[in-house]
């Protein structure tokens, strides 16, 4: 049985789109709704609570729209909210870390593997944990990048500003030897080429591509994919946030044409 009702992704702003991409590719029949909530954007530097807190109330807003699966596309929400919005949805609920730590696990030939993320993922050792619960003989060597978010959502990730803040931030991990570096953060793969060009040669992890893997097999499991019809798949877009800068920055991500709608979570900033 197909089923058209949409999945739901949300982020602190617009790097879940970079998640998006990946399901349009993989998943072009499915109906997405996507919310991003720019306004209190960065979610990285903020206590765990209050990130539950924007996180609640951001799945409510999806709830609303009857999603049939919810993608928590965003590692510094699935670092802290992920297990209690499991929990209580009737949903699927799926987040971005495991996929992206198995995938390092399958990588790594060394078994040095970084981590790059946001202060709130880093501090909260959810990588390292999901790695070693997995096997116990890699190294991990985690590195908070709390400058690359603002860049992306300045839509400066082609500057030559991005390029001197990522080679200056990444220098720590240069000498780890690392080779399979995860971007921990759905933000981080629109630096890539960049991050690629630091790192050199290390095989980088796109947490939220890898989630989509995990997505699609969970629409079979559960026996809730939207099956090919001659139906124009939907796709809405919601920002907390300044709908030009957003729709610029998806426009060019995404390539295709987007005019996000914006809302207001009513909450505080
Ligand atoms: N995109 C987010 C993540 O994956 C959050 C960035 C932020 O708001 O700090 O962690």
């Amino acid at each position: 049985m197909s089923n058209e009702q949409p999945i739901g992704f949300i982020d602190s702003g617009v790097g879940g789109l970079t998640v998006v991409k990946e399901a349009l590719r993989q998943l072009p029949n499915e109906n997405i709704i996507y919310l991003g909530d720019t306004a209190r954007c960065p979610y990285g530097p903020r206590p765990a609570e209050q990130v539950i807190e924007f996180t609640w109330q951001m799945t409510n807003f999806l709830l609303d729209k009857k999603i049939k699966m919810l993608v928590i596309a965003c590692n510094t929400a699935t670092a802290v909210a992920l297990e209690e919005i499991k929990e209580k949805l009737p949903i699927p609920v799926v987040g971005v870390i495991l996929p992206g730590a198995r995938a390092a696990v399958k990588a790594t030939k060394s078994q040095r593997i970084g981590v790059i993320g946001t202060q709130g993922t880093i501090k909260s050792g959810a990588y390292e944990k999901a790695i070693r619960l997995k096997t116990s003989k890699s190294d991990v060597f985690s590195l908070a990048c709390p400058k690359f978010v603002p860049i992306v959502e300045s839509n400066e990730y082609r500057s030559s500003v991005a390029k001197k803040i990522v080679a200056e931030t990444l220098l720590p991990l240069k000498n780890k030897q690392v080779d399979t570096l995860v971007l921990g953060c759905t933000h981080y793969p629109l630096l890539r080429p960049i991050i690629q060009n630091v790192m050199g040669n290390v095989r980088l992890i796109d947490s939220g591509a890898e989630t989509v893997g995990e997505v699609s097999m969970l629409l079979d499991y559960f026996d809730i994919a939207h099956l090919s019809d001659n139906k124009k798949p939907q796709r809405a877009f919601y920002t907390t946030g300044s709908t030009r800068l957003f729709d610029e920055i998806a426009n060019d991500w995404l390539d295709i044409e987007i005019a996000a709608k914006h809302i207001d979570l009513g909450g505080k900033n």
